[in-house]
């Protein structure tokens, strides 16, 4: 398709490409994004499981959902979309990740420069002393949550939830290559949430060409977009990498 060639040509010639991802990257690996028909929130109210409040005053109850999120990471493994990013890395055009999954398949795909602006599944944190515990299927069955060995106190997986602030150095860090990316490629995001929906707005305000890839229109569509791909990021971006 024509438009695949114009952006490939675009980032050739532009040389500072930066993807920003959500959750409709990581659906071609087995994880349901957060809205839409199965979004995980239509199961879990997340008020109810996905809130700072609901940890700390239920961890058993958020560790349903939590339990049921980590079996579904564990069996997940990168998208075409994943590989294709990794790959333009790789050639030099993409210098930056800013993901706002929380899944680890960006740096399995072998990408190297990820901004987690919600933070990684992958570890669990003490609240109070700190101390951190890898994921495994074996820390996760603990009932009725995985628990700190020095506190006894519930294990968190180190996500940004509802309720938090985003990490300082990942925002600080995400803002950077706002600035400097001169192209910004959206992929799988509904763009509802903040402050992380703010930083296509502020690569736009930079200069920022605007590609976007989406099964849906976003926010981002009729206001800053310039390059519009419906479509699953899986068949698109190997697409545009064909002009490589
Ligand atoms: N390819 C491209 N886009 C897709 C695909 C796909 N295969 N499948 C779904 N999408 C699109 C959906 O149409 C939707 O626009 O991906 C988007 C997913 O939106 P959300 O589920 O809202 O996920 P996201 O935007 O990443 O959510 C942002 O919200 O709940 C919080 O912390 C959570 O990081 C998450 C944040």
């Amino acid at each position: 398709m024509e438009d695949y060639k114009k952006v490939a040509g675009l980032i050739k010639e532009r040389g500072y490409a930066v993807a920003f991802t959500g959750a409709g990257i990581s659906v071609d690996s087995g994880i349901p994004a957060f809205r839409g028909g199965q979004g995980l929130w239509e199961k879990y109210d997340p008020m109810e499981y996905a809130h700072i409040g609901a940890f700390h005053s239920n961890p058993g109850k958020v560790w349903i959902m939590l339990r049921d999120m980590s079996r579904v990471i564990f069996e997940s493994k990168p998208s075409p979309a994943h590989k294709a990013l990794s790959d333009l890395e790789s050639m030099g055009y993409l210098k930056a990740i800013i993901t706002q999954n929380v899944d680890g398949l960006h740096q399995i795909a072998g990408n190297s420069n990820i901004i987690e602006y919600h933070g990684n599944h992958w570890q669990l944190v003490c609240l109070n002393c700190a101390t951190r515990v890898a994921l495994a299927p074996e820390v996760v069955s603990a009932m009725p949550y995985p628990m700190c060995d020095r506190c006894m106190l519930p294990l968190k997986p180190d996500v940004v939830f509802f309720g938090e602030g985003i990490p300082m150095k990942a925002m600080i860090r995400a803002n950077e290559e706002a600035n400097n990316c001169k192209v910004l490629i959206i992929i799988g995001t509904s763009g509802v949430v903040y402050p992380a929906a703010e930083i296509p707005y502020m690569a736009k305000s930079n200069g920022a060409v605007i590609v976007e890839i989406n099964m849906d229109p976003s926010p981002f569509t009729s206001s800053i977009t310039d390059h519009f791909f419906k479509g699953s990021a899986s068949d698109v971006l190997p697409e545009i990498m064909g002009y490589f």
